[in-house]
């Protein structure tokens, strides 16, 4: 992959002088320049249609940050990732979680060795134990049916399963509970194992290495439940299942290989809800489900590798955001969707977008001199309306949002869906255009020029036909692309993650120090200072 500082281009020069000449220009402005301002930046693909029109863009911006997506080379960069390169260079890997959902009949190769036969066969595994789970052929020791699923696992083997399975919800097969075990706080295992029964208990270990503290403390913690009660080692068997690219770890661990879901190095964590990783959620919504959401991401797969830049969502959704990030200094983005069932998006995608995107060392190995990444947060509408909203319309920051809703709730119950859906469309609108109750006062009451909305604030609206597993797919797909984009124009290496790293080698040390009542002196005082006050407290 190239390695192109953004900032040298031309197009990224142009922008500077443009944003000077736009940086002041209201949304209302731009709307009565353009009556077809609507039609002309929005798109309709599928069950899916996006307003871009909120956004301080013209004509003139989209050329720039196109020709900035094409001098950075991004159209490369995407076949390099649909051609399995090794992009994920700090790693030596692959990037190739679109091999996992591609339905098209070309095989791909890499390092000689064929993907999609391998994908196909995990596929068919997981359609076999879902089915034989749900038609009762999976059974406990005891032979009781299976009614309760914990997955236990933590960041891309947690968050899109937690997150998708609350969003399919009214996908889910009757008779199957999924429970989730991320942290390592004891709270989390023992609050979700408490009411449980051992014989109806199937755990799945999902870890991508098989090495991760928090995964391996939490199913040793279950096996140890599990035995406590069951006494009998020989029913292990029966009531654990790996997903993982480490078969030796999983061995090691006591799992047969033949209770195991493999998926292979050349996908990330946090884009491995495709792969085995989504074992759980297939067991909760169905095989035939799980299937579906593959087909809306292989659609937006499709739509991301083939459309040009002008019309491509994910594409023109990232560009928008680095026209923020880097020119108007938008550190953070909102993600607002308008279905309860989708609450957790935003908490899935700050590990997509957080730990791809944030890097301060460019694909040359060099500090960069501008901005990268963007701090995501968001909650689902209306709830955020009445918690965080007052600092988007009001604060002295833009934060740029994605408004997300479906036009067709599952639930037609009274007016609910209308109520929902007036606030989704009211939001935007009042974000964008604001209000000036003072307008053409001389002395107005000093109260009144506290209800001035001044407006201006950029928005993209996301308006779904409604959350079915092929749409969520779609719009995971979306978001996925748009984290790839993002990496490619900031130069930097969005598939490691070195980051975390040393949080983890210092806890591990200093977790011996924590099991003795010796004053600690290894660290900074503060540390020291810290470790030994807890000695004193927790005595
Ligand atoms: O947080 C670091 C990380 O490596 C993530 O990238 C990953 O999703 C998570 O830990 C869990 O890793 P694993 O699936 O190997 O247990």
């Amino acid at each position: 992959m190239k390695n192109i500082d953004p900032t040298q281009t031309a197009a990224w020069q142009k922008l500077k002088i443009h944003f000077e000449e736009i940086k002041e220009t209201h949304l209302s402005t731009l709307f009565k320049e353009d009556e077809k301002r609507f039609e002309k930046y929005s798109l309709e693909w599928r069950d899916f249609f996006i307003d871009l029109s909120k956004n301080r863009i013209n004509d003139q911006t989209k050329a720039l940050l196109i020709q900035l997506a094409k001098e950075c080379g991004l159209e490369e960069a995407i076949q390099s990732m649909f051609n399995g390169e090794k992009i994920n260079v700090t790693e030596g890997r692959a990037v190739l979680h679109t091999v996992l959902r591609d339905k098209g009949s070309d095989e791909l190769y890499l390092d000689d060795q064929a993907l999609k036969a391998e994908v196909y066969k995990v596929l068919a595994q997981i359609k076999t134990f879902t089915e034989d789970l749900h038609l009762g052929r999976i059974r406990g020791y005891s032979g009781k049916i299976i009614t309760d699923l914990i997955n236990i696992g933590i960041g891309g083997s947690d968050l899109g399963i937690a997150f998708a399975h609350e969003a399919l919800r009214p996908y889910h097969h009757p008779g199957i509970q999924t429970h989730f075990v991320s942290n390592v706080d004891a709270s989390n295992i023992v609050e979700v194992t408490k009411d449980l029964n051992p014989e109806t208990c199937l755990f799945v270990i999902a870890s991508k290495s098989f090495t991760t503290q928090e995964t391996m403390t939490n199913a040793m913690t279950a096996r140890s439940w599990f035995l406590d009660r069951v006494k009998d080692e020989e029913h292990i068997s029966k009531h654990f299942v790996a997903v993982s690219t480490n078969v030796e770890k999983v061995k090691a661990f006591g799992i047969n290989p033949k209770n195991m879901f493999v998926f292979w190095d050349w996908v990330g964590g946090r884009f491995s809800l495709s792969s085995a990783i989504g074992l759980s959620l297939a067991c909760s919504i169905g095989y035939k489900n799980f299937e579906d959401m593959l087909e809306g991401m292989y659609q937006m797969d499709q739509h991301f590798q083939r459309t040009s830049f002008e019309e491509n969502i994910p594409v023109l959704l990232a560009m928008i955001s680095i026209w923020y990030n880097n020119f108007f200094d938008a550190a953070a983005e909102a993600i607002l969707p308008y279905d309860d069932y989708l609450d957790k998006l935003a908490l899935f995608l700050q590990q997509g977008f957080m730990e791809s995107n944030g890097k301060y060392l460019s694909r040359a190995g060099k500090k960069v001199n501008y901005q990268t990444g963007q701090v995501l947060f968001g909650s689902a509408g209306t709830n955020g309306q009445h918690s965080f909203y007052q600092l988007i319309h009001q604060g002295t920051r833009m934060i740029p949002c994605d408004f997300i809703a479906p036009a067709i709730s599952h639930h037609q119950v009274g007016d609910h869906h209308v109520k929902l859906l007036a606030n989704f469309f009211a939001q935007p609108e009042a974000l964008a255009f604001g209000t000036n109750p003072i307008e053409g006062q001389s002395d107005p009451d000093f109260k009144d020029v506290f209800r001035v909305f001044e407006g201006n604030r950029p928005t993209n609206s996301i308006l779904i036909k409604k959350i079915t597993p092929e749409t969520l797919g779609s719009l995971i797909a979306m978001y996925e692309h748009k984290i790839f984009v993002q990496g490619i124009i900031w130069n930097i290496f969005s598939f490691d993650q070195w980051g975390v790293e040393l949080g983890k080698k210092l806890a591990k040390a200093i977790l011996p120090e924590l099991e003795n009542s010796a004053t600690v002196t290894s660290h900074d005082n503060s540390t020291n200072g810290l470790i030994n006050v807890w000695k004193r407290m927790s005595k």
